[in-house]
C-alpha cells in the first residue's frame, strides 16, 4: 500500500485549542494501550477500566480488536502487513480522540514490537503501553472463542502463539498477569497509574 496518496491538501488550523478541550472535560487525554495474546484479558479489563474511568466522570471509550475488525478494518486480516496497518488506522483514531480531549484505551494484541513503536509514535506522549501478560497456556486453556482449538487443528492460519509470533514488551509502563490477580485489582493498578501520570 502507498504510503502517500494524498497530495495537494493543507492543514488546517482549528479555533479550539487542546488546552480548552481539557478545561471543558477536566482531563487529561491518554491512550492506555493494552497488549497482550488472544485470551490474555485485554478486553474484559478495557471494559472494566472504562466503566470504572466513567463512574469517576471520565470521558473514554475503548478501542477493541473484534470489534474494529467488524467495522474500520473489516478489509484486513492477519497478516504481517495487515496487522501493521490494523495497528496504524487504530493509533490514527486513538490520537484524533485524543485531540478530542478523551480517554482512550485500546484492547489489541499488536505483536510485534516495530507495530506498537509505530503507534507510540503516531500517537506521542500520551501513549502509555500495558502488557496483559497472561501466559499462553493460561489463554490457551480459557479459549473463549475456540479459536487456539482451530489453530491447533490448522484450521485458522497465523495465529498469534500458534503459528505466528508475539514478541513482548521491554519496557511497558504496567505488566497485568489476569491468570494470578483478579480483573479488580488489575483494573485499580491501572487507576493509579492514570492518577500519578
Ligand atoms: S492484531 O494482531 O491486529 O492486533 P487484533 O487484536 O486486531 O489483532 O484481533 C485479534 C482478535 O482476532 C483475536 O482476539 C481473535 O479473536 C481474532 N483472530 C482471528 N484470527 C486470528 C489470528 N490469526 N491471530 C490472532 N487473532 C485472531
Amino acid at each position: 500500500m502507498s504510503q502517500e496518496k494524498s497530495s495537494n491538501i493543507v492543514w488546517q488550523e482549528g479555533q479550539v485549542t487542546p488546552l480548552e478541550r481539557q478545561k471543558l472535560l477536566n482531563q487529561s487525554p491518554s491512550t492506555i494501550w493494552l497488549t497482550g495474546l488472544s485470551g490474555a484479558g485485554k478486553t474484559t479489563l478495557a471494559f472494566l477500566l472504562e466503566r470504572q474511568l466513567l463512574a469517576k466522570g471520565c470521558a473514554c471509550y475503548v478501542l477493541d480488536g473484534d470489534n474494529v475488525r467488524h467495522g474500520l478494518s473489516r478489509d484486513l486480516g492477519f497478516s504481517d502487513l495487515d496487522r501493521k496497518e490494523n495497528i496504524r488506522r487504530i493509533a490514527e483514531v486513538a490520537r484524533l480522540m485524543n485531540d478530542a480531549g478523551l480517554i482512550v484505551i485500546t484492547a489489541f494484541i499488536s505483536p510485534l514490537r516495530s507495530d506498537r513503536e509505530m503507534a507510540q509514535s503516531i500517537i506521542g506522549g500520551a501513549y502509555s503501553e500495558i502488557f496483559v501478560s497472561t501466559a499462553i497456556e493460561v489463554c490457551e486453556s480459557r479459549d473463549p472463542k475456540g479459536l487456539y482449538q482451530k489453530a491447533r487443528q490448522g484450521l485458522v492460519k497465523d495465529f498469534t502463539g500458534v503459528s505466528a509470533p508475539y514478541e513482548m514488551p521491554t519496557n511497558p509502563s504496567l505488566t497485568l498477569d489476569t491468570a494470578i490477580r483478579t480483573k479488580e485489582d488489575c483494573v485499580n493498578e491501572i487507576m493509579q497509574f492514570l492518577l500519578q501520570s
